[in-house]
């Protein structure tokens, strides 16, 4: 989907114009891969519109950047305020919001010293990330995710991605919407851009972050409301085949929201529909997040802005 324009953009700490958010080809980012980032979504509420987990968003930038060693030159209020003031600026709701940190144009070493960190955020409009109302049909991968001690999962890097393109562009390649990697031992970790759910005998399951995934604010979000909705929930190592023989198989993520799978390597899932679980789960979430239930974990930043549509429909 092409990218829709918005007037602003946050620069290091002033809003620029759009246009002129450029970086030089020599910018160590671009040979190296040199970035954090993140993704967020802002959506429309009954009177108004709100940010997403914000402070979580935002945080999980600061600690991607100290994984890398990379000096952010601001608070996580001033990152905050931020996103608040471009989204207040460009008057569009809902949206995405990109937030990235990179090292700019310095020197040509693979050292990052001599670059300077630079911050912007972005925000513009995006639908729904994994197509089919009725849930995708998706593959595993014959890439794994990026085993321990070698890129860091925890840190949501440009570079990381590089994984996350093999994955998506095979999946597609083959007819699929998505892929599932799983990990250098042969355990389920993650979608290229999405953390995992399944359900089996009225439990829901999530690898753990250590089978290579990344520390979802979603997954969190959904963790906590199923906790909430008094659900049996596991964070534990799952083998591949579970995924086939699971009653429900979801992806969750700021993209991707709460988006229910239909096949898996053409088996189909459960009956092939969204599952009794994904619904409730999915319904809660939607509902805190378009403002239509109470926000009783206090996840909602407001922006003053005027929703115009729903972003995901
Ligand atoms: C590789 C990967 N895993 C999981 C997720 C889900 O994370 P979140 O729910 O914080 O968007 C994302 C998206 O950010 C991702 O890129």
């Amino acid at each position: 989907m092409p990218i829709q324009t918005t007037s602003k953009i946050w620069h290091n700490g002033n809003l620029i114009p759009w246009e002129s958010a450029t970086l030089h080809v020599m910018s160590h980012v671009i040979h190296y891969g040199s970035s954090v980032f993140e993704g967020i979504r802002c959506y429309g509420q009954p009177h108004g519109s709100a940010v997403f987990r914000l402070p979580e968003h935002m945080q999980r930038l600061l600690d991607s950047a100290k994984i890398y060693r990379m000096e952010l030159p601001f608070t996580l209020e001033e990152l905050c305020a931020g996103v608040v003031d471009v989204i207040e600026a460009n008057g569009v709701t809902p949206c995405y919001i990109r937030p990235i940190a990179l090292r700019g144009y310095g020197e040509i070493g693979v050292s990052p010293k001599g670059s300077p960190v630079e911050v912007y955020i972005a925000n513009f409009p995006w639908g729904k990330y994994i197509p089919g109302h009725g849930g995708a049909d998706i593959c595993i991968s014959s890439w794994n995710r990026l085993a321990p001690n070698t890129m860091p999962s925890l840190a949501k890097a440009g570079a990381n991605y590089m994984n996350s393109q093999l994955m998506h562009m095979e999946a597609e390649i083959n007819g699929y919407q998505e892929s599932i990697a799983l990990d250098v031992n042969g355990l389920v970790s993650e979608g290229s851009g999405e953390n995992v759910f399944i359900v089996r005998n009225g439990v829901l399951y999530t690898p753990p972050l250590a089978n290579s995934a990344l520390s979802g604010i979603t997954r969190d979000s959904v963790l906590t409301i199923a906790r909430h909705l008094g659900l049996a929930v596991t964070e534990q190592a799952l083998p591949r085949e579970l995924l086939y023989i699971a009653d429900e198989v979801f992806f969750t993520g700021t993209a991707a929201e709460v988006s229910p799978i239909r096949s898996i390597d053409r088996i189909v899932i459960g009956d092939g529909k969204p599952g009794e679980i994904t619904k409730k789960i999915a319904d809660e979430f939607f509902g805190i997040a378009n403002g239509l239930k109470p926000d009783r974990f206090g996840w909602l930043t407001p922006v003053k802005v005027s929703a115009s549509e729903p972003v995901t429909v």
